[in-house]
């Protein structure tokens, strides 16, 4: 008896017995008819079974949703007329000969035949029912495509991959390590990778020229939509190779994996912008390139403004005064611009000064201050269209730009411009190599201590450390950040001032990377890769607002488990073994 999926069956089959395995996913009784929707991953198909075979007749009035079933059956034609065009099966039916109810189910607690909204704690609790909704089904397939498709782009180009280890050294991305304690060694831990990028730099001195994997990483970091503790790269290295050597490859890549697993042609070459520009035209370094209303600066319009606060920040230059324009935004209501005045405030902004060109006047919100010749100005450089409002931030660079940026997105989804089903990345280059850290105002690198100044800037290390840029890359995908990479040092003594410079003392270098010091001695080859983050492109791929949605079993928003219930306490004993002491039981999540 050939076993058919239960996706499988059209009208080529009429006449052939099958025998279909999977769920119940409706029953209906009609016209003294049972008829059953089997499910599995491939699809459904309609069984039916007829009162005249009293045995398997009632069998069928005893299932109900998510039982498991094993039946057979010769396919036939549906009776004109109740076809079902909409299903791959719709064509046929099962009449059920013999049936085997394999197991029986609880009433599942959220309906999984119908896409409606369920609380994610439940889905995430019941994971088993929520992984078998078409969602998931389809998203953990797309995923699997995506993943395909990198590893044979990889191979077909002689790049190998290697599993590096889990139980590690701290390789640093910026997050606090997970910490794994020796039973052997007392007070040692292990430390979980947050990239395997060092011992992606040692296989490059080992060798191994052209490398690959799909590598868990793991980061204690707060979760949010776009993070989790653990999640996957695709993980990337090369010797011998300069930033556009390495940039080809993954653009490469990326069309390939576009094309293999989405069917869609990428348009390239791939738009590169510097950092300064990114910052400059979208208020951020992962802009969302779906639609243009770049940001504008106006400071120019009130160099001779008697507005003093204006006037201060128009001719400070570490300050902005800009412009974000708002197709339509006249037809806003007073009650509409005074939300986006709050919604600014809650993006790190003083206030929001708009402007509404409203036919041939305007109206604003500091209209008693304004004329007419500071407001055509302002005009004329954001190029506002009657009909049109511009909202204007000024202040300190950074947060005027990070404002404005988030004003942008904010109209963009009002307007409709930014659609799940549309792909536009680009490249960011050119990042400075060191940032001041925000809390402690230390410095520290912009990616991560192993990535090469731009040539010829070293000497700039000790004098200017801000001015440097770095051979640092970030492939960006409607303004989320897929990928970060860039060349490395390879030289030893470069490497050593680049740690010094970012505040470490020689007792920790030589504690926390002698190891990689050494390594660097005996021959590194020039190298360079880059790490995407897998989950935040299969959930971009999938249109879907949280990478949680495109990983089998992630942790909620508090880090848990809630299908497993992890973390959770351990018997006395275990912790007795590692010589560990709990001083406070763990707080209730
Ligand atoms: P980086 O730290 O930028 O670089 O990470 C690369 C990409 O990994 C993804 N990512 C995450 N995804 C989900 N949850 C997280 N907590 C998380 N953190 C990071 C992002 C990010 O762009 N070793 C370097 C790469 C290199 O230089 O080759 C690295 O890990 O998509």
């Amino acid at each position: 008896m050939p076993k058919h999926s239960c996706g499988a069956l059209s009208a080529a089959h009429v006449g052939e017995r099958a025998e279909l395995n999977g769920w119940v996913n409706r029953r209906r009784d009609h016209g003294g008819l049972v008829f059953i929707d089997v499910r599995d991953r491939d699809g459904v198909t309609q069984i039916v079974f007829d009162p005249q075979h009293a045995e398997t007749f009632a069998i069928g009035e005893s299932l109900r949703n998510e039982d498991v079933v094993s039946v057979e059956g010769t396919v036939r034609r549906r009776p004109a007329g109740t076809e079902n065009p909409k299903l791959a099966t719709g064509e046929v039916e099962v009449p059920v000969e013999a049936i085997r109810v394999l197991a029986r189910s609880l009433v599942p607690p959220f309906p999984i035949n119908a896409d409606v909204d369920v609380d994610e704690t439940l889905r995430l609790k019941h994971r088993y029912l929520d992984l078998r909704r078409p969602r998931l089904q389809r998203n953990l397939t797309v995923r699997h495509k995506i993943v395909k498709a990198m590893r044979d782009f990889f191979d077909e180009r002689d790049f190998i991959e290697i599993e590096t280890p889990c139980l590690i050294k701290s390789t640093p991305e910026g997050a606090r390590d997970y910490l794994v304690p020796s039973r052997l060694q007392h007070g040692a831990f292990y430390a979980l990778p947050q990239s395997p990028q060092i011992l992606k730099q040692i296989l490059m001195i080992g060798g191994f020229g052209r490398y690959m994997q799909i590598a868990r990483c793991f980061r204690d970091e707060d979760p949010r939509a776009d993070r989790q503790p653990e999640f996957t790269q695709l993980d990337v290295e090369m010797s011998f190779v300069d930033e556009k050597e390495v940039t080809a490859v993954m653009e490469d890549c990326i069309a390939y994996v576009w094309r293999k697993a989405m069917g869609i042609e990428i348009a390239r070459p791939l738009p590169r912008l510097t950092h300064a520009e990114a910052l400059r035209l979208y208020g951020t370094d992962k802009p969302d390139l779906r639609f243009g209303l770049e940001l504008t600066d106006v400071a120019s319009a009130f160099a001779e403004t008697p507005i003093n606060f204006l006037k201060s920040h128009a001719t400070d230059p570490r300050a902005r005064i800009v412009a974000v324009k708002y197709p339509g935004g006249a037809a806003l209501s007073r009650r509409d611009f005074d939300e986006l005045t709050e919604t600014a405030k809650s993006f790190g902004a003083g206030g929001l000064i708009w402007i509404a060109y409203d036919g041939d006047g305007w109206k604003s919100s500091i209209a008693k201050l304004l004329d007419d010749a500071t407001v055509n100005a302002v005009r004329a450089l954001a190029n506002a269209e009657p009909g049109d409002a511009l909202l204007l931030v000024a202040g300190p660079e950074t947060m005027a730009s990070d404002v404005a940026g988030r004003l942008r997105l904010l109209i963009g989804d009002k307007i409709g411009h930014r659609p799940a089903d549309r792909y536009a990345f680009c490249w960011v280059v050119d990042f400075p190599l060191f940032e001041r850290e925000a809390e402690t105002g230390a410095l520290g690198s912009t990616h991560h201590p192993f990535t090469a100044p731009a040539p010829g800037q070293e000497a700039l290390i000790e004098s200017d450390p801000l001015a440097m840029r770095a051979q640092h890359y970030d492939l960006v995908l409607n303004g989320f950040e897929l990928g970060s990479g860039s060349v490395r040092i390879h030289d030893p003594a470069l490497q050593r001032r680049i740690f010094e410079s970012i505040g470490l003392s020689q007792h920790d270098i030589d504690e926390r990377f002698g190891f990689f010091m050494e390594a660097l001695q005996y021959g590194a080859p020039p190298h360079g890769g880059m790490a995407w983050g897998i989950d935040r492109l299969a959930m971009l791929a999938c249109g879907e607002p949280s990478i949680r949605d495109v990983i089998a079993f992630p942790k909620n928003q508090m880090g848990r488990d809630v299908m497993m219930d992890a973390p959770s306490r351990v018997p006395g004993q275990a912790l007795r073994e590692l010589a560990l002491e709990v001083k406070a039981p763990p707080a209730k999540a």
